[in-house]
């Protein structure tokens, strides 16, 4: 299937999406949303797909936000009446239960930023950069990041990017607990989707839960985090992988996944 905003591929069980506007910086309009929402679905329903990365193309960046030049114009009360951006949280966060990473190329700003937050993890090229620039054009984050920036990073510093707008770079995003690892840029996506291969490779429906418990952390208690931990882990060790999984320790071989 073929998007208008969107290049997608395969490279074994990895489905590599780039964002394709690199003449807007990639700039996130409904368009790209809607092919978004589809592509991923596609990941999300074909079997033999176990992880997904998503990177910007051009050279500059993975997205410089929502597209100011569609909300310019745009009535307030249009934004409240299309309850703007909520598909980003119901159709698109909430329904992908695979694992994917997003590796950040350049400049991840405003709804770029919050894009690549959406990931399970980001790996980022030593080029990135990440913003919450928004108050600079009287608005303030809308896709969540104020609050999951602030979750990933801590109250002083979401706070002080949102107030003052600043961009961070790799290094400090990577200090800071917002990246899991900077790469050299000409590598990245080389190196991210070497480690979607290594996820890809894992018992798929074990990847689904370990993400499952992993976002619990950020919805539950840690009382109630433990026991969704515990009836998870409880509900793996009844699968055939599990079996297989430690069969194949004690026999010294690779372990052959059902996904069940
Ligand atoms: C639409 C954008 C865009 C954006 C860049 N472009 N960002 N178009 N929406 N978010 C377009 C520019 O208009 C320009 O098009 C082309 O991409 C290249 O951008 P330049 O500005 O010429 O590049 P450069 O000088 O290198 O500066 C790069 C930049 C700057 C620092 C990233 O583009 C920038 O500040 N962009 C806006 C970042 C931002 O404010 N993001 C937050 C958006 S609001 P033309 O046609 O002129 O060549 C948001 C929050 C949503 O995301 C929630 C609201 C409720």
């Amino acid at each position: 299937m073929s998007y208008e905003t969107l290049l997608v591929e395969t490279r074994g069980a990895v489905t590599l999406v780039t964002l394709n506007r690199p003449q807007a910086l990639n700039a996130l309009n409904s368009g790209v949303l809607d092919d978004l929402i589809a592509a991923f679905a596609a990941y999300e329903a074909d079997d033999s797909q176990r992880c997904a990365v998503l990177t910007g193309s051009g050279d500059k960046a993975f997205a410089a936000g929502a597209d100011i030049k569609e909300m310019a114009d745009k009535p307030a009360a249009d934004f409240y009446l299309e309850d703007f951006f909520s598909k980003w949280t119901s159709d698109f966060v909430k329904k992908v239960r695979k694992p994917w990473i997003a590796a950040v190329n350049g400049f991840a700003l405003g709804g770029g930023c919050e894009l690549a937050m959406m990931a399970d993890f980001i790996i980022a090229s030593d080029k990135a950069k990440f913003g919450q620039p928004e108050i600079k054009l009287g608005v303030a984050p809308g896709m969540g990041g104020s609050q999951r920036l602030t979750r990933a990073i801590g109250k002083a510093k979401a706070m002080e990017m949102c107030l003052t707008g600043r961009m961070m770079d790799a290094a400090e995003a990577e200090r800071s607990g917002l990246v899991a690892r900077v790469v050299e840029h000409e590598s990245l996506v080389d190196e991210a989707v070497k480690t979607a291969t290594t996820i890809a490779s894992m018992p798929p429906m074990a990847a689904m839960v370990n993400k499952d418990m992993v976002n619990a952390a950020f919805e539950t208690t840690l009382d109630q985090g433990l026991i969704y931990e515990r009836r998870l882990f409880q509900i793996l060790a009844a699968t055939e992988d599990k079996a297989e999984g430690m069969a194949a320790f004690i026999e010294k071989r690779e372990g052959v996944w059902k996904g069940r």
